[in-house]
């Protein structure tokens, strides 16, 4: 159960993985300067480790080096994917669903003339702007939308900061579809769909079905539970995975027309860069849909 201001531990994974990956130089395009300002010192002392190519001594921070790496490998391909598709096509409206540590509206200066609406719940929503105070945004403007998915009207919340209907809006749904269930992830759809004007972009990252990521969560549990280390998954199960096909499905019913769909593996392989996660790259998915 998350206290009044703690960070999702997923949240946290994600933004280490992506502080850790600032670190290394074989990473083509991906940049991300905000994810290590964005962690508490202790959550920046298992990044500096896992930045070394030398793994520690002994067996937790061993698991934990693996970790951060193996979730480095896995947020380069996918940040470059979403980064792509919102500078290709950059509204006014840009808004980030379960935002969690996302430094998008700190570092992207594409969105100097788009408002970010970061949409997360509660107490991570607080825990993020307590992190964030004295970063200067790169967006014109950045507003904090605080919403359970499963309990709160998103639409509500979204028009009381201010997003309006009568211009295009590019939403950023990163690493949050797995942990909704399927009518939690079709009601927020209807809500992208009612509140999207034509020219708007959707870009969704899920996971596909997969047994070996099923399996691999239960891995992590019992190493951790014998390292005696915390399990970043252990709070927030996987409740929904998607084939290409469901998810086409789920935004055409929407009215979104899939531009690309690509597999995370796929995109590692293309940009060049040595590839050692295969089976958790090739479960990632990110696609991008746009309404006409
Ligand atoms: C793995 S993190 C991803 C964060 C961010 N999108 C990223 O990729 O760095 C999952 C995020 O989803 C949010 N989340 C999960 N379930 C949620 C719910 N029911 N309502 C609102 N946010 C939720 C968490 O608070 C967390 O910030």
């Amino acid at each position: 159960m998350k206290s009044a201001t703690t960070a999702s531990r997923t949240a946290v994974l994600v933004c280490q993985g992506r502080a850790v990956a600032d670190m290394w130089d074989d990473v083509g395009p991906f940049s991300d300067p905000t994810a290590a300002r964005l962690l508490l010192d202790d959550e920046r002392v298992a990044v500096d480790l896992a930045s070394d190519d030398a793994p520690p001594p002994g067996w937790g921070l061993r698991m934990e080096w693996e970790m951060l790496r193996a979730t480095a490998e896995v947020i380069v391909p996918r940040t470059v994917a979403i980064d792509d598709a919102v500078r290709e096509r950059v509204s006014d409206q840009v808004v980030i669903l379960g935002a969690g540590l996302d430094g998008r509206a700190w570092r992207m200066t594409e969105l100097a003339g788009s408002d970010v609406f970061e949409v997360d719940h509660p107490a991570s929503q607080q825990a993020k702007r307590s992190r964030a105070e004295g970063m200067t945004p790169a967006a014109r403007d950045v507003r904090f939308v605080p919403v359970d998915f499963g309990r709160d009207r998103l639409d509500e919340a979204l028009v009381a900061q201010g997003h309006r209907t009568d211009g295009p809006t590019t939403w950023v749904w990163e690493g949050v579809v797995p942990y909704l269930d399927r009518t939690d992830v079709e009601a927020t759809m209807r809500v992208i769909d009612d509140l999207s004007a034509p020219g708007s972009r959707l870009i969704v990252n899920y996971q596909a079905p997969s047994t070996s990521a099923a399996l691999g969560r239960l891995v992590m549990g019992a190493m951790t539970t014998l390292s005696r280390r915390p399990n970043p998954l252990a709070g927030e199960p996987t409740r929904s995975t998607w084939t290409a096909e469901a998810m086409r499905e789920l935004l055409e019913t929407h009215g979104f027309t899939v531009a690309r769909d690509d597999d995370l593996l796929a995109l590692a392989v293309e940009s060049g860069r040595p590839v050692r996660q295969r089976r958790s790259l090739a479960n990632g998915r990110v696609v991008v849909a746009d309404l006409s």
